[in-house]
């Protein structure tokens, strides 16, 4: 077993673990794919202040996301077919988001179920849903997630068309695989993950099959998506779902600070500027570049979180640093859980926040509450220079994306 101490040693396993129609679906990103490179490459480009002489003791991660107490402000997205990059994987993810003290949002395109997870663990997790044309659908699911004591729900607003993932099309993404040549050739050197199935029933969509009218089989995504996800979803659908929940609410998928006045419009509790990993709309600019606009256009009325790119403890802190009051992590966990199941993601998050804690005290802070722009290098320009490899909004139209944000927030 090789020594795991970064989460590119988790993607390196995970590669050689998980059949190629998962590793890839989880590590692909839609058409050239620049959107996804540019979510990673961004935080790159961040430079961080070191400083010295610091009284470094006693430092704490803990923070708080909508109220909660986490053990650092890293949150596991929802992600799709996570019951495929190991046997039971939101279950395994579950237990170890639990274990950690940090939350698990379950996705509604899981292969576990929510009563699965509910099982499972014992403290509430959150739990994420799409707009479907079929209303009753919803109206079920969100009844489901009440029942199994689910503290949040995750509304994904990004996700009503799908972005073309040319290797999905190619690999002939399926769960459960179809049992075609390549993909038995495949699976044969894929022992542990084809065991792992062997030893469970869960192999399809467990929150849909058997619960969406006239579906009793659904082997695939990107068909259901495009029969069920409702593209006339508005924000007075958002209005509906936030009544009907009647709980902590959080959007997922902002990108323009225009949105984002109208997500803190909504009343929601929590937006997520996203751009779904580089999976949708390819030539968006990178969450991490989007972030500042956004926190400066809605931070005060509803809190900013932002997930994509990041694959360390110092990428939460450049987002920290830039006003995001919380985080997620989906590849990250995905590598650890396809390269050793629950101990893989138990190992993802201690890496990530080992590096989180080591270079939170380089910059001179013991604490995430007194972080702000000063750790970045440039302070409120650090990120003025990103998105030009992708063209971004900010870019185009010459402005600062940092201005705003007070030294002293
Ligand atoms: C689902 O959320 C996907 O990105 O495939």
């Amino acid at each position: 077993m090789p020594i795991i101490t970064c989460i590119e040693d988790l993607r390196i396993l995970a590669k050689q673990r998980v059949p190629r129609m998962f590793y890839d679906y989880a590590d692909s990103g839609s058409w050239t794919e620049s959107t996804y490179r540019a979510n990673e490459a961004d935080f790159q480009h961040i430079k961080l202040r070191q400083r010295v002489a610091v009284n470094m003791e006693n430092r704490s991660t803990r923070a708080q996301m909508i109220g909660q107490d986490v053990a650092m402000p890293v949150a596991l997205a929802p992600t799709g077919l996570t019951g495929m990059q190991h046997a039971d994987g939101e279950i395994l993810a579950a237990r170890a988001a639990e274990k950690f003290g940090v939350p698990f949002t379950l996705s509604t395109m899981s292969i576990c179920s929510i009563e699965d997870i509910a099982a499972s663990t014992t403290k509430p997790f959150w739990f994420q849903v799409y707009m479907m044309r079929d209303r009753d659908f919803v109206v079920r699911l969100i009844e489901r997630a009440r029942a199994a004591q689910c503290s949040a729900l995750m509304l994904t607003l990004d996700l009503q068309i799908l972005g073309q993932r040319h290797k999905d099309i190619k690999n002939g993404l399926s769960a459960p695989p179809r049992p075609t040549i390549a993909n038995l050739i495949n699976l044969a050197g894929k022992p542990r993950w084809c065991l792992g199935m062997l030893g469970t029933r869960r192999h399809s969509f467990g929150n849909i099959v058997g619960h969406a009218k006239g579906v009793s089989d659904l082997s695939s995504l990107s068909s259901w998506t495009a029969e069920q996800f409702d593209p006339a979803l508005s924000w007075a659908d958002v209005e509906w779902v936030k009544k009907l929940w009647g709980g902590k609410l959080i959007l997922k998928g902002i990108m323009d600070p225009e949105d984002a006045r109208l997500a803190a419009d909504s009343g929601a509790d929590a937006l997520i500027v996203s751009n779904h990993g580089g999976r949708q709309l390819d030539g968006a600019p990178s969450s991490i570049s989007a972030l500042p606009d956004i926190v400066r256009e809605a931070g005060s009325r509803i809190e900013v979180w932002m997930d994509g790119g990041i694959r360390s403890g110092q990428d939460v802190l450049k987002a920290v640093a830039l006003g995001a009051r919380g985080t997620l992590i989906g590849r990250s966990f995905l590598y650890g859980l396809g390269a050793m199941g629950e101990e893989g993601v138990t190992r993802c998050l201690e890496i990530i926040q080992k590096e989180l804690d080591t270079t939170m005290a380089f910059c001179g802070h013991t604490r995430l509450q007194t972080v702000d722009e000063r750790i970045l290098l440039g302070g409120r320009q650090a990120t003025s220079t990103l998105g030009r490899a992708t063209g971004s909004a900010a870019h185009q139209t010459g402005l600062t994306v940092h201005e705003g944000i007070s030294a002293d927030e």
